[in-house]
């Protein structure tokens, strides 16, 4: 049985990463195809380095370009690496272009698609990940869902409910592996200057968010009315998107904010589990926040992943610098012991030995 991984993007690599390794341990014929969609040092090259993952079999470098050139450039692509491999399944992560136009291929040449992360619904169409998403579940052969809710979405769509397995998500595997070396080996914290529980951490790089003038103003007007309010430092790496924008649409950064570009993965879980409070628009982040039991305000109208509201980890507060400030206010005042509604962190494990017996037994 020979498995086919394709990824491009930060998350994928990182939420895939459990994925790999236990492929490499288990001496599996499987391979890994990145396509490029990431690719500054920070964004790629530095997180592959943190999880100590094998080079990649194969780099499309498609690059950045627009939505559809993308999308199209990995299809192609991707399908000539496909067909020199014919591995037995691809598996994909998320939902990203990469996710897309890799399943995508591989679906063409009746290729079984796994996807990882599947079942994740935001309800709003205006999210190119929305589409990505439901695009991916229904030309999917299984469906590894991260929870309960994720499956029921999935089963409203009338997805094959054979093909769906609740497994939880990779996510608490890459958090379970990494956070006890990140929080001896990272010096993140010395070299801002920061003290424990006595910062704000921010990203936003949501395209609904940034590429709006008006909206990353407003974004980063509320992180200047909180450091008024708190006086706590405000930690902002900053995701390229974002950087793009803020440089396109000439907008100052009120000093308040401490702006730094994207870091590594251990540092980056250092300064997410030592954080006051985490301010974002990102996915992974809003479930790495729960796990890690710091209070999240996510900057957004709406989420895919609803069991962390339920939870209490999280509340959404849209780019109004009043509601953030008070969402702010309200997280601050609840007791983090929520729980973590994504898995016991062996979904890796469980992935691949339903694959196995999927294949063994066909
Ligand atoms: C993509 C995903 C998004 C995911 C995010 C994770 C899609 C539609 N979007 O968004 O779902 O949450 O990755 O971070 O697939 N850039 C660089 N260096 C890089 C990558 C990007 O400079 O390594 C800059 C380029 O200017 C590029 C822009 O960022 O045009 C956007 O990159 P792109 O991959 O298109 O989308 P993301 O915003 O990263
Ligand atoms: N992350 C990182 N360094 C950073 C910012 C984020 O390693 O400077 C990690 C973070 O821990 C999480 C993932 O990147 O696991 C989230 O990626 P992103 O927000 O880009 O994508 P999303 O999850 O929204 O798709």
């Amino acid at each position: 049985m020979k498995i086919g991984i394709i990824l491009g993007t930060r998350p994928e690599i990182i939420k895939m990463a459990g994925i790999i390794t236990l492929c490499e341990n288990e001496g599996l014929d499987y391979f890994v195809l990145h396509t490029g969609q990431h690719y500054s040092y920070n964004m790629d090259r530095a997180i592959y380095q943190d999880l100590k993952l094998p080079d990649p079999r194969y780099n499309l470098k498609i690059g950045s370009s627009t939505h559809a050139q993308n999308t199209a450039a990995i299809l192609e692509k991707a399908e000539s690496v496909l067909q020199k491999e014919m591995p037995d399944i691809v598996l994909v992560e998320g939902d990203t272009n990469t996710v897309l136009a890799g399943a995508l291929a591989a679906s063409k040449l009746k290729i079984k698609v796994g996807h990882v992360e599947a079942g994740l619904r935001s309800d709003d169409p205006n999210m190119p990940e929305e589409m990505n998403r439901i695009l991916t579940d229904h030309i999917s052969h299984l469906l590894f869902c991260p929870t309960a809710l994720a499956r029921e979405r999935l089963i409203k769509e009338k997805v094959d409910p054979g093909r769906i397995y609740l497994t939880g998500n990779t996510i608490v595997d890459a958090v379970n592996r990494n956070i006890g070396f990140a929080l001896k080996k990272s010096r993140i914290l010395q070299r801002l200057k920061l003290g424990k529980k006595k910062y704000f951490l921010i990203t936003a790089h949501r395209q609904e968010n940034v590429d709006n003038k008006k909206t990353l103003s407003s974004i980063l007007a509320s992180l200047e009315t909180l450091y008024n309010r708190y006086n706590w430092p405000v930690i902002y790496p900053v995701h390229p998107r974002t950087d793009k924008m803020i440089r396109k649409f000439k907008i100052r950064i009120p000093s308040a904010i401490k702006v730094i570009d994207p870091v590594n993965y251990f540092d980056f879980l250092n300064l997410e589990a030592s954080a006051g409070a985490i301010l974002t628009d990102s996915g992974g982040i809003q479930e790495e926040a729960c796990i890690l039991k710091v209070p999240c305000i996510t900057l957004r109208e709406n989420t895919e992943r609803p069991e962390t509201l339920k939870e209490g980890s999280n509340i959404l507060a849209g780019t109004d610098p009043e509601r953030i400030l008070r969402s702010v206010e309200v997280m601050l005042g609840r007791k983090a012991n929520w729980d973590n509604p994504f898995g016991d962190g062996k979904t890796g494990e469980n992935i691949l030995k339903i694959i196995q017996d999927q294949f063994i037994s066909s």
